[in-house]
């Protein structure tokens, strides 16, 4: 939410930050093209690395203090040697673990070469979009800011400085963009309650129209009218009304192609309703719309990257409330496919909501594919922790795509399963369905229950409850909103679905 930390690119030449990076391998020794800016510094990393037994291991850092022989105050000496599995250096990955070690410092070189000199442009940028998605802060709700530490103080100012410079300066545009996404998404999501009720979130994502996205906002009546009972059904009891947002890309050579259409569930905040859950840990359901965020800072890096593809975002905004006006266990409504829900459990709303999304999205632009995110069950944390989000899908190409996309970016996703007998578990008995299918499989007939709303169209379902929010800091993400997906998605429209 502060501005975002400053990067720029330069060349290999005499540094002149306060804080200077270095990196080594196991033997310690510096690029060729480094050292011949900063002179033979082997001899004080040797006897500093003895002395703090530092082996120049991937993750692991050398903090020198106030280095003999080097203009900078602090020589940071970081290692990237190969590890057991001899995977690839994740260059995105490691630009956060730099930002995280130079924290304090004021302006920052890094002398962006491999030790065996092998770092290209495309590495610089993913390096520096390392540094700015750790760079990431929310903090417009604290009146008092402390200096100098990471959290608090004013982050440093990095220059990236690198033989391909001018290689590095032309990637980044499409990695900041892409940054630019996931901090959206990101801010959305750590905004409190109070402050981004639906009609407020669509405020927002009407502001992709300056990127040159078409956004159009259906009220409550509009979407009543449509026949959306189950979504609407949800906002009921709630004192602010829902929105049904949709946002338009249409970047393709052929600009009425089929599109690919994303659709997120943006419950900003839930009670659990009439079914009210638990205080303990009910402030973090103001993140229950970490799907419909992912969805917004995706439009937001397609459409700055101008991205040569045709998508369409489509976001449920509802606030699900107990009141006297609220739905009921034993309520049965109409969806907007025509088929009836028996509602069993009011906190199983996320997938009400996502029923008519839907099918308006199917109905109304006859995707290629569609994708959905959605903060929708606990289950899907008790089964994959926070590292994987749950996918579903009735398509395994789309699957491939999506795993594929997920393990380029670290966003990684685990296949579960679809079968005639979970789906059996939700049928009612005074409805065509019920919205909860008991305790076991939880996440699966949740899928289950969306799968009933898509015809023959490809669709893969994203359950990111473990992901969006409050999964543990990594070097690339100190926020509680973690713009999950943007990434993901953005990486699997540019793999497989762009021009
Ligand atoms: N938004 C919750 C799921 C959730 C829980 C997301 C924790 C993130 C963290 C969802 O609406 C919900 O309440 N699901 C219920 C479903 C149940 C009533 C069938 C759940 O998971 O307990
Ligand atoms: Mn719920
Ligand atoms: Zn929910």
């Amino acid at each position: 939410m502060s501005a975002a930390v400053k990067i720029s690119f330069g060349s290999l030449t005499a540094p002149k930050g306060s804080a200077l990076v270095v990196f080594v391998g196991a033997d310690m020794k510096l690029a060729a093209a480094v050292a011949a800016q900063t002179g033979d510094l082997e001899p004080l990393i040797r006897a500093a690395a003895k002395a703090a037994n530092f082996k120049g291991a991937q993750r692991t850092a050398l903090d020198i203090l106030a280095p003999a022989g080097v203009e900078a105050s602090r020589l940071i000496v970081v290692g990237v040697a190969p590890g057991k599995d001899n995977a690839p250096l994740d260059f995105v990955m490691l630009g956060g673990f730099v930002f995280g070690k130079a924290a304090g410092a004021q302006k920052v070189d890094v002398a962006f070469e491999g030790p065996a000199g092998q770092w290209d442009g495309a590495a610089a940028a993913d390096f520096a979009l390392g540094l700015r998605m750790r760079g990431y802060k929310f903090d417009k709700y604290k009146t008092r800011k402390k200096e100098n530490d990471e959290e608090n103080g004013a982050p440093p100012e990095f220059v990236v400085c690198s033989s391909h410079a001018a290689a590095a300066r032309a990637a980044s545009h499409e990695r900041f963009a892409v940054a630019e996404g996931v901090e959206l998404a990101r801010n959305l999501v750590n905004e409190p309650p109070n402050v981004l009720f639906p009609a407020e979130f669509a405020d927002r994502a009407k502001a992709l129209e300056k990127l040159g996205v078409e956004v159009a906002v259906l009220d409550e009546k509009e979407m009543a009218r449509l026949g959306m009972n189950a979504l609407v059904s949800v906002g009921r009891g709630s004192a602010r009304d829902s929105r049904l947002v949709t946002m338009r890309w249409s970047g393709a050579r052929a600009k009425r192609g089929k599109p690919v259409v994303v659709i997120g569930k943006g419950v900003c905040f839930d009670s659990g309703g009439i079914s009210i859950k638990p205080a303990a840990g009910m402030e973090d359901m103001k993140g229950d719309m970490g799907g419909a965020a992912c969805v917004v800072g995706l439009l937001h890096a397609l459409a700055s990257r101008k991205a040569k593809a045709n998508v369409i975002g489509v976001i449920g905004l509802v606030e699900n409330m107990p009141d006297g006006d609220a739905i009921r266990p034993g309520d049965i409504i109409a969806s907007m496919s025509g088929q009836t829900i028996e509602i069993i459990n009011t906190d199983a709303e996320g997938r009400l909501v996502l029923s008519d999304a839907l099918w308006y999205a199917q109905e109304t632009f006859k995707p290629r594919l569609m994708i959905d995110l959605a903060t929708l069950t606990g289950a899907i944390m008790v089964a994959l922790g926070h590292e994987y989000a749950g996918l579903f899908s009735n398509n395994d190409e789309l699957a491939q795509h999506l795993a594929a996309a997920g393990e380029a970016t670290g966003e990684k996703v685990w296949r579960m399963p679809l079968a005639q007998a979970y789906d059996k578990l939700i049928d009612s008995k005074f409805a065509d369905m019920k919205n909860t299918g008991g305790r076991h499989g939880g996440s699966i007939t949740a899928a289950q229950f969306l799968q009933r709303f898509v015809k023959d169209t490809p669709w893969a379902h994203i359950d990111v409850a473990g992901v969006a929010m409050g999964s543990p800091s990594s070097d690339i993400n100190p926020s509680w909103g973690s713009g999950w997906g943007v990434r993901l998605l953005n990486r699997l429209i540019a793999d497989s679905y762009e021009d």
